[in-house]
Formats: C-alpha cells, structure tokens, sequence
C-alpha cells in the first residue's frame, strides 16, 4: 500500500505525530467524542503499518497529555477503555510484525490493568527492531523534571557528578533514552502548538501541521507531510 517512492524520497528514521481532532471528528458527525477516540485508534492502527512498509524506524505518537485528565471524568474513562481495548489489539499485531513498544510517560497514574499490559508489551517486545513509542499521560515538561530528579539523585547517590551532565547525558535520562530525536512532527487538526510535546527532543525538529483531523489521516496524507519535510532547508543553526 505503499503511495511515496521511498527511494526517490526517504522516510525520516523518526516520525512524531500529535493525533489531534478526534472530538472534532466526532461533533461533525454528531456522534459522542468516546466515537472519534475509537476512529483515532484505528487511524493509529492504519498509519503504524504504513510506516512499517515505508521503513520508518522510529513512530512516536502522543495518545493522552498529563493535561488530558482535565476532560470530563466520563471522557478519560472512554478513552482509558478503549486503549486498553486497542493496545490488546495492537500487541496481537506487535507480535506478528515484531514492532517494539516502549511507553513514554508516567504510568503510575493509569489502572493496574492497563499499566501491566504496558510494561508486559515493553518487555515482550524488547528484542524487535521496529519502535513505536506511544505516549501516555505524557508531558514534555513533567518528562524534562523527572529527568532533573532522577540525575539531581545519581549525584546524591554519589553515582555521578554535578559537572558530568552535559546535553548527551541529561537525554539519557528521558523517556526516549536512546531514541534519536524525531526530524519530523506532524500535527493535524489545524492547530498549531506543541501542547507540551516532546520539548527537548524536537529542537530541531521539522512541524509540518496539516488540516485534516486525525480520524481521516491516510497514508496520503502522510506522504504528503514526508514529501513537505524534504522540500524544507535543513540548518541547524549554520549556513
Ligand atoms: C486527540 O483528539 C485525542 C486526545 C487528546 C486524547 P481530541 O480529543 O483532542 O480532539 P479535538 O481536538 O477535541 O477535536
Ligand atoms: C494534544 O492534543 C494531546 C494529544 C493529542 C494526546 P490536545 O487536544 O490535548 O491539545 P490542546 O488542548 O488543543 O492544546
Ligand atoms: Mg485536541
């Protein structure tokens, strides 16, 4: 199902997608927001294996912010449900196409239930080559603290020392430790912010913002946000 050429225009190794627009998608139809949270889920499915086919190494895609407990409780609790639901299903095909998946976020604030099925999916899936990093109650900002905690304690610990940090090291202690950084993040819907998105990995990453919302987001669509990436100058600061 391959539509892009991906020897004439290589895929990034690293694709960040915000998967905005599924209540939106929901009140065009006149269906309840928990309807667009389902079509965004199999958006996700669709847009994974087309990454797969094209050879994108790494696919991270923000499902749920540390500020989305703010929606309704009856909201979060549709969302939690289908996810669970949905990431069953996508362990199922984890195993099958041997995708890794890693978890970004604080985990601790989800079901027993659901956090369990994440940790097994990270370590059932530790050897595969393939990464999806799906972010779950994620924050870039409460990822960079974290960060800071956990190095302000090696050195309390007498693990390391205040002059080693230095911008290699400080990553290390992020979700994405070892994950280079994504050169591109799409973000549908029409917005245009991060919404606390992957804030120390994206310094230089290229924002291509589309107006289709995630629900509708095809393969076309993605080869069109690939083929926007390689018309861009990149200079990370030079000439
Ligand atoms: C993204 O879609 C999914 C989550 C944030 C969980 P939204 O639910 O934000 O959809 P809109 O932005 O209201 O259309
Ligand atoms: C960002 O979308 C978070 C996810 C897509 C998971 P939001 O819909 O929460 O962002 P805002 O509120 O429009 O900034
Ligand atoms: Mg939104």
């Amino acid at each position: 199902m391959a539509f892009i050429d991906s020897n004439v225009l290589p895929p990034p190794r690293h694709i960040a997608i915000i998967m905005d627009g599924n209540g939106r998608w929901a009140k065009k139809r006149g269906l309840p927001r928990t309807a667009g949270h389902a079509a965004g889920a199999e958006s996700f499915r669709r847009i994974a294996n087309y990454c797969r086919t094209l050879g994108v190494e790494y696919l991270t895609v923000y499902a749920f912010s540390t500020e989305n407990w703010r929606r309704s409780q009856e909201e979060v609790a549709g969302i939690m449900k289908l996810l669970h639901r949905y990431l069953l299903e996508a362990l199922a095909d984890m195993e099958k196409n041997r995708v890794r998946f890693r978890f970004f976020g604080d985990l601790s604030r989800l079901s027993p239930e659901l956090r369990q099925l994440c940790l097994d999916a990270e370590s059932r899936s530790e050897e595969y080559d393939v990464q999806v990093n799906f972010c779950l109650n994620y924050g870039g900002r409460d990822e960079i603290v974290r960060a800071a905690k956990a190095f302000s304690q090696d050195v309390a610990d007498g693990k390391r020392r205040p002059g080693e940090l230095s911008e290699a090291l400080f990553s290390q202690y992020l979700y994405s430790a070892d994950v280079p950084d994504p050169e591109l993040i799409i973000r549908p819907s029409g917005e245009k912010r991060t919404s606390n998105f992957l804030l120390w990995q994206s310094a230089y990453s290229e924002y291509v913002f589309m107006n289709v919302l995630w629900p509708d987001f095809t393969p076309k669509d993605l080869d069109q946000a690939i083929e926007e990436y390689h018309r861009r100058n990149r200079r990370f600061g030079g000439t």
